[in-house]
């Protein structure tokens, strides 16, 4: 197997395509529904050029290759990470076996649903971010932008080559679907909940990319661990893309609570807004909102059928191999967040037992949890180094859910359980009103001159790849 990208080809791919003719023709042929796709479904706003890192190889160094490229013309590729020929199993029932390069057939639809969810993410998020370009903040941005959408875009591919690779004709018709499902679509909308709510503005944005690209992390992190091999090496690879789309959202997030904290500094005020920044409780609204949207993503707190994808090697644990147990977790129990019930039977949030193989989205989730945490706590800290007291905050894991034990109540982003009534009279302290997202896309002007910036937001600190914050990243047409 070769590292380095073909490029000579019509797709680019690290897999050797080219001795795999059916393969090749049958992925050919998806080529131009893809390309119809992104002209319909993607970036709205049109440009000649953007300065685009594209993969080139999958080694530790130097796998990507900067270049201004019209992204019409970006060279969407397969690849993945290399393989370990030695590599076996992690944990399950087969652990200790060689891991699969073909997929055993008992296997083989509760793998083809996990690819085709995963999937199902990539475009979807391209699709909510459609038009941020027409208000992007500066070049630097609409340029970060643009690269998350294009590696979006390429995570599809990665999907589609599985699906056609190790799937069949189901395979097939399963990559149509994935260009024919649409975000935010009445009659075929997008699988997960949070792919179908918009992303109207440039906060949401770097929520999005900071609190919900995070769970796609997590995701991939355990299909990394995967007994198929060929999907663990391609989302081995992906983690790598996935990380600039981390540093968006957290930088995003960074400057506009620096230039909020600025404001409120030099106006003496607790209310950024007059003063052309976000006000802090806005933020904090946006937040609850997408963090408690994310947490949704991973699944209800236990599930059988998570435990059965563990048991048979489908899908592992967060960093699986530094996990001091025995990775196949029969005996073994944990706590989960749940409700339960008082002497007197009034339910209230609490924690119940579970065998260990239930839990593991709750296992999941909480890692994720630790992680969102270190963002707010570098949020604050540039309100501390302001010298304000004001303070971010992670919602209570009951505030605000749809799936899981919490659907079924209402809570406050302090955990306190609360009525549905009380849930109507308060709801606008705490998730964006209208009222908010119409101030916030007010700010939303766009400037798409070199150099300039937004004033609700603080330039970032780095460009990229070494270029100042004044390079032409882009060039509108
Ligand atoms: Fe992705
Ligand atoms: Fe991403």
């Amino acid at each position: 197997m070769t590292t380095s990208a073909d490029y000579t080809e019509k797709i680019p791919n690290n897999v050797d395509l080219h001795e795999d003719r059916r393969l090749q023709r049958a992925l050919e042929s998806w080529q131009p529904n893809f390309l119809h796709w992104w002209e319909s479904m993607g970036p709205a706003l049109p440009t000649q050029d953007v300065y685009l890192r594209t993969a080139i190889n999958v080694g530790r160094e130097g796998w990507a290759h900067f270049d201004h490229v019209a992204m019409r013309d970006y060279r969407w590729g397969i690849f993945l990470a290399e393989r370990d020929r030695d590599r076996r199993i992690g944990f399950g029932q087969h652990k200790g076996e060689p891991a699969w390069q073909q997929i055993p057939g008992e296997y083989r639809a509760d793998l083809r649903r996990l690819i085709v969810i995963q999937g199902d993410t990539e475009p979807a998020s391209v699709e909510q971010q459609r038009n941020l370009g027409a208000t992007a903040p500066s070049l630097y941005d609409l340029r970060n932008l643009f690269q998350v959408n294009v590696e979006e875009g390429r995570h599809l591919w990665a999907m589609v080559y599985l699906l056609h690779a190790h799937f069949g004709r189901d395979g097939r018709d399963e990559a149509e679907e994935l260009l024919h499902r649409n975000s935010g679509s009445l009659d075929s909308p997008r699988i997960l909940g949070a792919f179908n709510e918009e992303t109207p503005d440039w906060l949401s944005f770097f929520m999005f990319t900071y609190f919900t690209d995070r769970d796609g992390k997590y995701q991939l992190g355990t299909l990394k661990e995967s007994a198929f091999d060929p999907l663990s090496r391609t989302c081995e690879f992906m983690l790598k893309e996935e990380a600039h789309h981390m540093m968006v959202g957290t930088t995003g997030v960074d400057r506009v609570v620096e230039r909020t904290a600025q404001l409120m500094v030099e106006n003496d005020t607790n209310d950024a807004g007059p003063h052309g920044a976000i006000p802090l409780n806005v933020i904090q609204k946006y937040l609850n909102f997408h963090y408690s949207v994310s947490l949704d993503l991973f699944g209800g707190e236990t599930s059988t059928n998570v435990a059965n994808y563990y048991t048979a090697g489908l899908k592992g644990r967060w960093m699986e191999d530094r996990r001091k147990d025995d990775h196949k977790l029969t005996d073994d129990g944990m706590l989960v967040d749940a409700l339960v019930e008082g002497d007197s039977g009034e339910q209230s949030i609490g924690q119940a037992e579970v065998a260990a193989l239930t839990g593991l989205n709750s296992d999941l989730r909480r890692e994720y949890i630790a992680d969102c945490q270190s963002g707010v706590n570098r949020w604050n800290k540039i309100f501390a180094d302001a010298g304000l007291p004001h303070r971010l905050k992670l919602p209570h894991v009951a505030f605000n859910r749809k799936v899981g034990v919490f659907a079924s109540i209402e809570a406050s982003p302090d955990g306190e359980m609360i009525s549905a009534d009380e849930w109507q009279r308060r709801v606008s302290q705490w998730l964006p009103t209208n009222v908010d997202k119409t101030f916030v896309r007010s700010l939303m002007q766009p400037v798409h001159q070199r150099g300039k910036i937004a004033a609700w937001i603080a330039p970032p600190r780095h460009g990229i790849n070494g270029k100042p914050f004044d390079y032409e990243y882009v060039h509108l047409a």
